[in-house]
């Protein structure tokens, strides 16, 4: 299981100062979502790689759209040479398709990840917009990205094993949402532990809160890596 940080604080200067207290940890996966994107752009990615060059980029915006215009965005993002980015799965079959055969004529491609249900839903929520059981169609959505050629999903730690027994072993899991060690679920719904999520074979965990809002960032995070 791998640790993936949320950078989503309001200006780049306390991203960046984040990141360099944790530039001793090669490899790090770092979240770049939609606050820090449309603020920062792609000079932020390349400020990252520049605080140490085998961190990982995760881009989070959550592509939704027709497919042509998907693939276009797909393979955009392909060249901004980041690792990892993800698109919704309720867009469809044929749009994450057309994604995925875009991003195969890519020399090099990012792994792609279909958001399932947001962390954020309620069942209650859910149910007002898809008329369906949250965790029913977190599985259909998932069977679907499957289909598509998708490399994983982005989902709850609590779908994840099914969702893998759903698919296959290797199709990967990334769970926001996680409050490592029970800390406060702010707007989160479904929240989990870092032990709820090794239980149920997540690949990646998603902190944003729990760590840059706690008052020691370096600790919480070496707390984090020791646990996993
Ligand atoms: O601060 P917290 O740990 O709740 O941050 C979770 C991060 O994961 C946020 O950047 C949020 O946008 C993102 N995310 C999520 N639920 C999803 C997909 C992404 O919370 N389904």
């Amino acid at each position: 299981m791998k640790l993936c940080i949320a950078l989503d604080l309001p200006t780049i200067d306390e991203n960046l100062k984040l990141l360099n207290k944790l530039k001793e940890y090669d490899n790090l996966w770092i979240k770049v979502g939609f606050r820090s994107y449309i603020r920062d752009g792609k000079e932020f990615l390349e400020e990252i790689r520049k605080i140490n060059y085998t961190f990982k980029i995760f881009l989070d915006l959550k592509l939704y759209d027709i497919p042509n215009t998907m693939a276009d965005a797909a393979e955009e993002i392909a060249n901004l040479g980041v690792d990892m980015f993800n698109i919704h799965a309720s867009s469809g079959k044929v749009a994450m398709q057309t994604v995925m055969e875009r991003l195969s004529k890519l020399e090099k491609r990012p792994l792609v990840l279909a958001v399932t249900a947001l962390t954020s839903f309620s069942e209650e929520g859910f149910q007002d917009i898809y008329n369906d059981n949250l965790n029913k169609k977190t599985i259909d959505f998932a069977k679907l990205s499957y289909e598509a050629g998708l490399d994983g999903v982005v989902c709850s730690a609590y779908e994840s094993q099914g969702i893998k027994d759903a698919t296959n072993c290797n199709f990967l899991t990334l769970t926001p949402g996680i409050r490592p060690f029970g800390e406060d679920s702010n707007d989160q719904k479904r929240v989990a532990t870092i032990d709820l999520a090794k239980d149920n074979s997540v690949d990646f965990i998603v902190v944003g809160r729990p760590i840059y809002k706690s008052s020691e960032p370096l600790l919480k995070v070496k707390n984090i890596l020791e646990a996993l």
